[in-house]
Order: C-alpha cells, then sequence, then structure tokens
C-alpha cells in the first residue's frame, strides 16, 4: 500500500530551526506543509523572513493555534519554557509532536535543576521519547511526542555510544565541543555579533554547567546498561561527563572530540574501528571512516562523520564526530524522526544520505 500524505506544521518558522526544516519538508514527496508559525511574522509571505523562498511558496505565516488545529503532526522550533505548553495543547488535540526544543528531553528533576525552573508538564514527561534516532528508532515508531536531541548532545553521544554499548566507557570521560553561532538561534545577542564571534575563539558553559550534559549523560548510561532496548528516562547507571564547548568563528558545523580512558586495556584501534563500523553498519546517515572528520564535510547535510583513535602512549581512546548543528543536529534529526514514526522510507527528504 502507498504510504499517505501527511499534513505537517511548524511553530518557529522564523527561527534557523524552522528554516531547515522548511527546506526539507517543502521537498518531501510525501508531506504536505499545512501551516508555518510566526508571531513577528503574522500575516505575511515566508519569503519576509527567508529571502530564498521567493517564488517557491505562497504560503504566509499563521498563528499557532491555527497551525496546530491544521496539521495531523506538528513540528515545534521555539525556544525552550515556552514551548512545552503548546506542545500539550498540540497532544490534547490528538495531534503527534517533534519538539526541537529542550523542554521534554530530561526528568522533571533534572529539567528544573538545569533550566532553572519547574518542568512546565510533568505529566507529559512519561509520553516523551528521546528522539536520537539511531540509538532509539523502535521507541520513536510509536510515540507520540518525540523530544529531539540538543546539537552538541547528538554530536557527542554518536562519537561516544559504541564505546558505551561495549562496556568500554569508564569513570572518565571528557567531551570538547567547538561549535558555531548560529547553535544559539537567530536573535540578536553581544556576544554573537560578527565582529565579537569573527577571528575568535572562546570556551563557555565550561566546568559542569552546559545544558546538555545530562542529555549526554542519560543517553551513554542507557547505552551502556540497555544496549538498544532502551527506555526514555532514569537509566540505572550514568557516566559523570566533564563537558567543554568552545564558540568558534563559522555559521554552522559541530565537532565532538571526545576521550575516555577504558574500563579494559589491550583493545587496538582497529578493534574499535571494526566495533564503531558495525555499530553504525546500518546508519543511511552515518559515516564510520579511518580519516578525522571535519565540520565542512557535513555543511547543509543531515550527515555525521565519525572516527576513533588509540593512543598507545596514554592509554586513552579519542573519538570524534562531526555534525551540521542545523541539519543532523536539528531539523535533519527531526525530519528523520517524522519519517520513522510515519512508516517512510527513513531518508526522504534528507540530505546527504548514503543510501535511500
Ligand atoms: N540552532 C540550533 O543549532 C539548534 C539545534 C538544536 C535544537 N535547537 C532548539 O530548537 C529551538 C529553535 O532554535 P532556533 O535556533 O531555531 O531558534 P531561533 O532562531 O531563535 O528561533 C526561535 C523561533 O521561535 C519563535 N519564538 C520565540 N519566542 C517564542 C515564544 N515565546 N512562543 C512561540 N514562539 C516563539 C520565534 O519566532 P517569532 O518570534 O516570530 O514567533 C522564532 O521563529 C530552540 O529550542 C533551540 O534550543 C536549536
Amino acid at each position: 500500500m502507498q504510504p499517505q500524505q501527511v499534513r505537517v506544521g511548524i511553530l518557529g518558522g522564523s527561527g534557523y530551526g524552522g528554516a531547515e526544516l522548511l527546506r526539507r519538508l517543502l521537498q518531501h514527496p510525501l508531506v504536505t506543509l499545512s501551516g508555518v508559525a510566526s508571531r513577528q511574522y503574522l500575516g505575511r509571505p515566508l519569503a519576509a523572513a527567508w529571502p530564498h523562498l521567493a517564488g517557491v511558496t505562497e504560503a504566509t505565516f499563521a498563528d499557532e493555534a491555527e497551525v496546530i488545529g491544521g496539521c495531523e503532526v506538528l513540528f515545534t522550533a521555539t525556544p525552550h519554557g515556552s514551548t512545552a505548553l503548546l506542545v500539550r495543547q498540540a497532544l490534547d488535540a490528538g495531534k503527534r509532536v517533534i519538539d526541537l526544543s529542550a523542554d521534554f528531553r530530561l526528568s522533571a528533576e533534572d529539567y528544573a535543576r538545569w533550566y532553572g525552573q519547574p518542568h512546565p508538564c510533568p505529566e507529559l514527561l512519561s509520553t516523551a521519547v528521546y528522539g536520537l534516532t539511531e540509538l532509539h528508532r523502535d521507541e520513536i515508531r510509536m510515540a507520540r511526542l518525540v523530544a529531539n536531541p540538543g546539537c552538541n548532545a547528538t554530536a557527542a553521544n554518536l562519537a561516544l555510544a559504541p564505546l558505551a554499548a561495549h562496556g568500554l566507557l569508564g569513570e572518565q570521560v571528557l567531551v570538547s565541543i567547538a561549535a558555531a553561532a548560529s547553535g544559539a538561534g537567530r536573535s540578536p545577542e553581544l556576544g554573537l555579533h560578527y565582529s565579537e564571534v569573527n577571528e575568535n575563539v572562546r570556551p563557555y558553559k565550561v566546568a559542569g554547567t552546559h545544558r546538555h550534559i545530562p542529555e549526554v549523560e542519560d543517553t551513554l548510561g542507557r547505552a551502556a546498561t540497555m544496549g538498544r532496548r532502551l527506555k526514555t528516562h532514569a537509566p540505572a547507571w550514568r557516566p559523570t561527563i566533564t563537558f567543554t564547548p568552545h564558540l568558534i568563528p563559522m555559521t554552522r558545523g559541530i565537532l565532538a572530540s571526545c576521550a575516555i580512558y577504558p574500563t579494559q586495556d589491550g583493545v587496538t584501534e582497529s578493534e574499535l574501528l571494526a566495533l564503531y563500523g558495525a555499530y553504525y553498519r546500518a546508519e543511511p546517515l552515518i559515516l564510520v571512516q579511518d580519516e578525522l572528520p571535519q565540520t565542512k564535510a557535513v555543511f547543509g547535510s543531515d550527515r555525521c562523520l565519525i572516527t576513533v583513535r588509540r593512543d598507545l602512549r596514554s592509554g586513552w581512546i579519542h573519538s570524534f564526530a562531526v555534525i551540521d548543528n542545523l541539519g543532523k543536529g536539528a531539523a535533519g534529526q527531526a525530519v528523520h524522526n517524522l519519517n520513522v514514526m510515519l512508516g517512510f522510507s527513513e531518508t526522504l527528504a534528507l540530505l546527504g544520505a548514503l543510501w535511500p
């Protein structure tokens, strides 16, 4: 039987995540874009916010209630804190939701601790599935609410999950992130002006303060204790990671450079590469390669490139992953999740897939 067209809506259509959702969904063969919301651009053409869409679509921005009412599946690309209530409205109206914000990624306790406020809809947290597609596919298929992962967390988790699943993760896990400026969204901010970012590299949110830390610890803990059969919250064990992000003078892209001191001695680099290759063998958007990856190779795409090294001198294992923060780190992963939820061919409308 041929899959049917599905009506899809976007909240936050005037932001970067919204723009990348539009890029993919407008060319998705099984999607009808039923509505796109923005408060700033209400009633104006999509091209008012995104000039590259002039002549491509005549659609105009609508309000949130109209977009929720008209769709079957809703993408929320809106800020954390204000998204949860919009998600509740959509779920109450019987819609399925893919949320790009952080509102449904953590337990209520972790949300309060890391986001500094009580969760607005704790009763919905058990409905949410953490949407790291490659690890949680079976749960995503059935989900009413998918919590799309954070961009830095996606890169770190994909770089480290094979080590976690093979019991190699010990107490020492270091994650260093190089992150491009679009990761902070489109709203103007002093530290993100061109003249502040250009020709500058600086660490930010260091020493255990970055909000993606609990997502990585949860995911690696689940991968370590349960392989790929996962439940959304509260793994039996989770590592404590050291997470150091750096803002780099680029528009898009993330490099996760990770290091662990393994629980077992004697594993060789070629064994590690084979282990990574086997772990991601069936994944159309992940390429395990011998070469060290670079962000330019994934610019504008939905792919993740990964490799691993053994430092024989110190004993540490290093793994590296690159993604585009707005692709695999946001809209690309969200559309991948849509394809999984609806039983479509997984790579429909995605960019740079290795095979269909
Ligand atoms: N940028 C990334 O690399 C990235 C990666 C992964 C996840 N995310 C997450 O995805 C979400 C969107 O990120 P972004 O980078 O697209 O942000 P953005 O560029 O700042 O866009 C945010 C959008 O939300 C709308 N908005 C702002 N306040 C709102 C409110 N109170 N209620 C409803 N809509 C509101 C804005 O449009 P109007 O003001 O016109 O309504 C805008 O379209 C965020 O939660 C972010 O953390 C971002």
